[in-house]
C-alpha cells in the first residue's frame, strides 16, 4: 500500500488480438501496469470502470486490480480519475432546485456510532437540507437504516420525488441509497468485501466520495473514524484517508472538511439498533452520553459553517427542543411512529463488576463483535437484525465502579447467542485499581477548510 507507483512505461493502448475489436484496452495489461508498480493512465482507468461496468471485464481481472492497487497505491491523480469513473459510471443528482443549502455527513464507521440520527435533525432544523443516503450494517458496525427500522413504520426505501418532498419540509432525510449512484462502486466494493482489498486507501476514499459526490451535496463534512472499532486502526492512515478524501471532495466543488475521532471505545451507552435510537432521542432531548453529544455538536458546527450559518447555536437547538420537533417531522414522513413504543429483546443477561475500581478499558470491537453475535448486526447482506439486540454499557472508560455492581447489560431474542457475545465481550474490558488517563474529547483532529 506504501509504494508510489512510477510512470507506466506504455501508457498508450496496445491492440490487442484477443480483445474484442470495440474495446480500446486489454484488462490483463492494465492489471500488469499495476502489478508492476507503474501509473495507470487516465483513459486505462475509465475504461476498467466502464467495461467492468458493462460487464466486459468480470470479476476475476477486477479482483486481481484492486489487489494490485492494494499493493502498490495509487498517485493522487490516479485517485481522481478513479473517483471520476465510478461517478460517471451511474446518475447523479441536483438538489439545486431546491432553493435550500446542502450539507450532508458520511463517518467511515463504528461500534455505537448513532449520529446521523440526532445530526439529521438538529442540522434540518436551521432550514438547510440534509440528504444522508445510508448503508445497512455488515460485520460488526452497524448500519444507519436498520437502526431507523427499530422505530415501527418508518421505512428507508423512498422515491426521488417523496426525497425532495422532505427536504424541503423537515430538512433532513435519511434513506437508501438508491442503485443508481456510482454503480461501478456498488459491484466493486461488493468485489473488494471479498478479496481482502477493503482496507485500502485509494479505494476507500474513490469509493466513498464517488457516491458523495454523484449524490450533489453542496458540502460535507467526514468523520474519519480511528481506533480499534474503525477500519482504519491506525492514525496516521486515517489521517492519509482523511486528507485524500478532502481533497477529492473540494476538487469536486464540495466544500469538504473531516473531523477525526477516537473509535477505539465504543461511541455513548448503547450499541444495538432499538438501543441507539432511544440513546439518539435522549441526545434531542437534551440530555445523552457527554461523546455522543460532544461529536454530534462538533460535526453541526461544521455542516451549519459550511451552509453559511455560523452564528446558529446547535446545542440550543437540542436544549430547547427545536432539533426534536424536526425529528418527529422527519419520522413522521418516511411512515415511522415517533411515540410508538420501541422493541425490546426478550432476554437480558448482565455482567457485574468482580471487584472495586474504575473501568480501565472498553476496546471498540470486542463489544461490536459482541453485540453483533447477539443479533444486532448481519454476516450476510440477506440476513435479518434483530432490532432489540444490543448492549448497554453501564460504566465508560474512567469511571468508577464497585464489587457487583452492573458494568454491561446484553439484549438478544436468542439466548443461545450469550455465550458467543460473553466471549467476545470479556476480552474487551478491564477493571483498574487506578483512575486511566482518558482522552477527554473524542475528537482527535480536523482536517481541511
Ligand atoms: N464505505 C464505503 O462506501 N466504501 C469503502 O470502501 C469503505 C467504506
Amino acid at each position: 500500500m506504501a509504494h508510489t507507483p512510477s510512470p507506466n512505461p506504455s501508457p498508450n493502448p496496445s491492440p490487442n488480438p484477443s480483445s474484442p475489436a470495440a474495446e480500446p484496452f486489454d484488462a490483463v495489461d492494465v492489471i500488469r501496469t499495476k502489478r508492476d508498480g507503474h501509473r495507470l493512465t487516465d483513459d486505462q482507468i475509465d475504461w476498467i470502470i466502464d467495461a467492468y461496468t458493462r460487464g466486459v471485464v468480470g470479476d476475476e481481472q477486477m479482483a486481481a486490480l484492486a489487489m494490485a492497487i492494494f499493493i502498490r497505491g495509487m498517485e493522487s491523480p490516479e485517485i481522481l480519475r478513479l473517483t471520476q469513473a465510478m461517478i460517471r459510471s451511474g446518475e447523479t443528482m441536483d438538489f439545486s432546485g431546491l432553493g435550500k443549502i446542502t450539507a450532508d455527513k458520511h463517518s467511515t464507521g463504528g461500534v455505537g456510532d448513532k449520529i446521523t440520527l440526532p445530526l439529521a435533525p438538529l442540522v434540518g432544523s436551521f432550514g438547510v437540507a440534509v440528504p444522508q443516503l445510508s448503508g445497512r450494517g455488515l460485520g460488526h458496525t452497524g448500519g444507519t437504516l436498520d437502526k431507523l427500522e427499530a422505530i415501527p413504520g418508518w421505512r428507508a426505501d423512498i422515491s426521488n420525488d417523496e426525497l425532495m418532498e422532505i427536504l424541503r419540509g423537515p430538512g433532513a432525510v435519511v434513506c437508501a441509497a438508491g442503485s443508481g449512484l456510482a454503480p461501478a462502486d456498488k459491484k466493486l466494493y461488493a468485489l473488494r468485501d471479498i478479496t481482502a482489498t477493503v482496507d485500502c486507501i485509494p479505494l476507500i476514499a474513490s469509493s466513498i466520495m464517488s457516491k458523495k459526490i454523484a449524490e450533489g451535496t453542496a458540502s460535507l463534512v467526514l468523520d474519519v473514524k480511528v481506533g480499534s472499532g474503525a477500519f482504519m486502526k491506525d492514525e496516521a492512515l486515517a489521517r492519509e484517508l482523511a486528507t485524500t478524501m478532502v481533497t477529492l471532495g473540494n476538487d469536486a466543488g464540495c466544500a469538504t472538511t473531516a473531523l477525526l475521532t477516537d473509535m477505539d471505545t465504543p461511541l455513548g451507552r448503547k450499541v444495538g439498533n432499538a438501543l441507539e435510537v432511544e440513546e439518539s432521542v435522549e441526545v434531542l432531548a437534551g440530555g445523552g452520553p457527554a461523546d455522543v453529544r460532544e461529536l454530534t455538536l462538533a460535526l453541526a458546527r461544521e455542516m451549519l459553517d459550511a451552509a453559511g450559518l455560523s452564528d446558529a447555536d446547535p446545542q440550543e437547538a437540542l436544549d430547547n427542543g427545536q432539533a426534536m420537533d424536526t425529528w418527529r417531522e422527519m419520522i413522521k414522513a418516511q411512515g415511522g411512529d415517533p411515540d410508538a413504543p420501541l422493541p425490546t429483546a426478550a432476554h437480558t443477561h448482565t455482567v457485574t463488576a468482580d471487584k472495586d475500581g474504575y473501568l480501565g478499558s472498553l476496546d471498540a470491537l470486542a463489544v461490536g463483535v459482541a453485540s453483533w453475535r447477539l443479533g444486532a448486526g448481519r454476516a450476510r447482506k440477506e440476513d435479518p437484525v434483530q432490532l432489540g439486540a444490543g448492549i448497554e454499557l453501564h460504566r465508560k472508560i474512567g469511571e468508577p465502579v464497585k464489587a457487583g455492581e452492573k458494568l454491561f447489560t446484553l439484549h438478544t431474542d436468542t439466548p443461545e447467542r450469550f455465550d458467543r457475545a460473553l466471549e467476545s465481550l470479556n476480552s474487551g474490558w478491564s477493571i483498574t485499581s487506578e483512575e486511566p488517563q482518558t482522552r477527554g474529547s473524542v475528537i482527535i483532529d480536523r482536517i481541511g477548510g
